[in-house]
């Protein structure tokens, strides 16, 4: 057994979260062995007690539900043959293949999915002339975004969009945000009527009106309920069953569904948390990887460790500012959970967004991040310069910009009005929350 043993003898408390909840844990024996081994951390994990009975506000992770028997599900037309539900992926870059393997392992296990999912495939020629899609149908293989990984038998994969999600009654939307509003526009009137959708996509679109969260626009452009999931979760850790937990937004009323999303996608590596707040959830995912360019600028520029934690705590503030005045509904709690501050640390330690921010700064600036993205990710899309961009729209638009000095600095830098060292000069530039009546703060 490899990892760290507590022996304990009467209670042992759990520091779940950063808001400081304490989990009990009762141990019968005068012994518990505790490992970071997952045949014996998971265990441990498991036997907690419902958070809800610990923690007014937090609600408890749905861990029992995998495995457990098929409750009736009102969110599921019967169509007369099975109440199965059918899974198909809209993505599958390097997240989207590791959603595919965690969907796979559950629905091959699971009796109330069809074991079969699809996933779609913007289709790609390979250096060696063959399409990424016969490649991944016949070595169970996204060689280009996972290469190693295999991601179960039961994953289709499919070129065709139409095709691939005419017999879906749950779609996972996992691309680039980018190309979310066209891939919605091409589904219209082309998938069932009771679909549930949920978004794993970091990222918002900017209209005229303002900003719009990807998980809107889905309901939007195709008139269906949609869920989130985000968390602290680097795909690539995942794809290696390295331990992970994440969390699903979801509406009011809507807890079924969002329980039936958790079981989709929890393994023992994966544990997966409710939580009724859609946008909080959203905005974290999405505003964290412009935290994490700052945090690269840091790293780049050597500043080392003190400046980085500092660059995340203005930024975790920024985060709950903003999310609380665009969307009132916001709740703190949201912040404590993987996908907020958890998130944030694991991007800002080792996303892409941080190690190509990290490489701009190095270049003084000098070499742009497109050119920056094409040379260090191999096809894989950087969110945060975007999002900065989008963010500073909405700010700059609102008259807030003075209010949010790193998320305003980080596309200044990003389109080389400031030098990345300005990254940290704040201290003429002190936010004046009376702009905004002290709310949010
Ligand atoms: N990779 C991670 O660790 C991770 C973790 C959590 C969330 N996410 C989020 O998941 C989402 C998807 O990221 P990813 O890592 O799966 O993708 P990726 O960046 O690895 O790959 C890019 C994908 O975009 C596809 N693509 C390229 N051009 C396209 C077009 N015109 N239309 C449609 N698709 C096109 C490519 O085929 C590929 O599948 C993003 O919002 C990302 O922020 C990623």
């Amino acid at each position: 057994m490899h990892g760290c043993a507590l022996f304990l003898t009467k209670r042992v408390w759990l520091l779940r979260s950063l808001n400081f909840s304490l989990y009990s844990i009762s141990s019968s024996s005068s012994l518990l062995l505790l490992s970071t081994a997952r045949s014996h951390f998971l265990p441990f994990l498991h036997s907690l007690p419902p958070i809800s009975s610990m923690a007014p506000g937090i609600e408890a992770p749905q861990r029992s539900s995998n495995g457990g028997s098929v409750r009736p599900d009102s969110h599921f037309s019967d169509d007369g043959v099975s109440r199965k539900s059918k899974v198909t992926i809209v993505g599958s870059g390097n997240w989207g293949s590791v959603a595919a393997k965690l969907i796979a392992s559950n629905a091959a296990r699971l009796s109330s999915f069809h074991d079969e999912v699809r996933m779609w495939v913007f289709e790609e020629t390979l250096p060696t002339g063959e399409k990424l899609t016969d490649v991944i149908n016949l070595n169970n293989e996204n060689v280009k975004y996972l290469p190693g990984i295999k991601l179960g038998k039961n994953v289709i994969a499919d070129p065709d969009l139409e095709n691939a999600v005419k017999d879906a009654n749950m779609l996972v939307f996992v691309t680039p945000h980018q190309f979310v509003e066209g891939i919605c526009k091409r589904l219209v009137g082309k998938i069932r009527k009771e679909v549930e959708a949920i978004s794993l996509i970091k990222g918002m679109e900017m209209k005229k009106e303002g900003p719009c969260m990807i998980s809107s626009l889905i309901s939007q452009e195709l008139g269906i309920n949609c869920c989130v999931l985000m968390g602290a979760n680097i795909a690539n850790e995942i794809a290696v069953e390295k331990f992970s937990e994440a969390t699903v937004g979801y509406r009011e009323n809507m807890r079924e569904i969002a329980e039936k999303w958790v079981q989709l996608f929890s393994t023992p590596y994966f544990v997966v948390s409710p939580v009724q707040d859609v946008e909080g959830v959203e905005m974290c995912g999405t505003l964290k990887n412009v935290v994490a360019l700052a945090a690269g600028f840091v790293d780049g520029l050597e500043m080392g460790n003190n400046t980085k934690a500092a660059i995340m705590r203005i930024g975790l503030r920024e985060m709950r500012m903003i999310s609380k005045l665009l969307f009132s509904s916001v709740k703190d709690s949201t912040f404590f959970e993987s996908c907020g501050v958890a998130d944030l640390i694991t991007t800002c330690l080792g996303g892409r967004n941080r190690k190509v921010a990290a490489a701009f700064a190095k270049h003084g600036g000098k070499r742009s991040f497109d050119e920056l993205e094409a040379e260090m990710l191999q096809g894989q899309k950087l969110q945060g310069v975007s999002t900065a961009k989008e963010m500073y729209e909405v700010l700059s638009h609102r008259g807030w910009l003075e209010l949010f000095p790193l998320f305003a600095s980080v596309h200044e830098i990003c389109i080389g009005h400031l030098s990345p060292s300005a990254i940290v000069e704040y201290s003429e530039r002190r936010p004046n929350f009376s702009v905004i009546n002290g709310q949010a703060q």
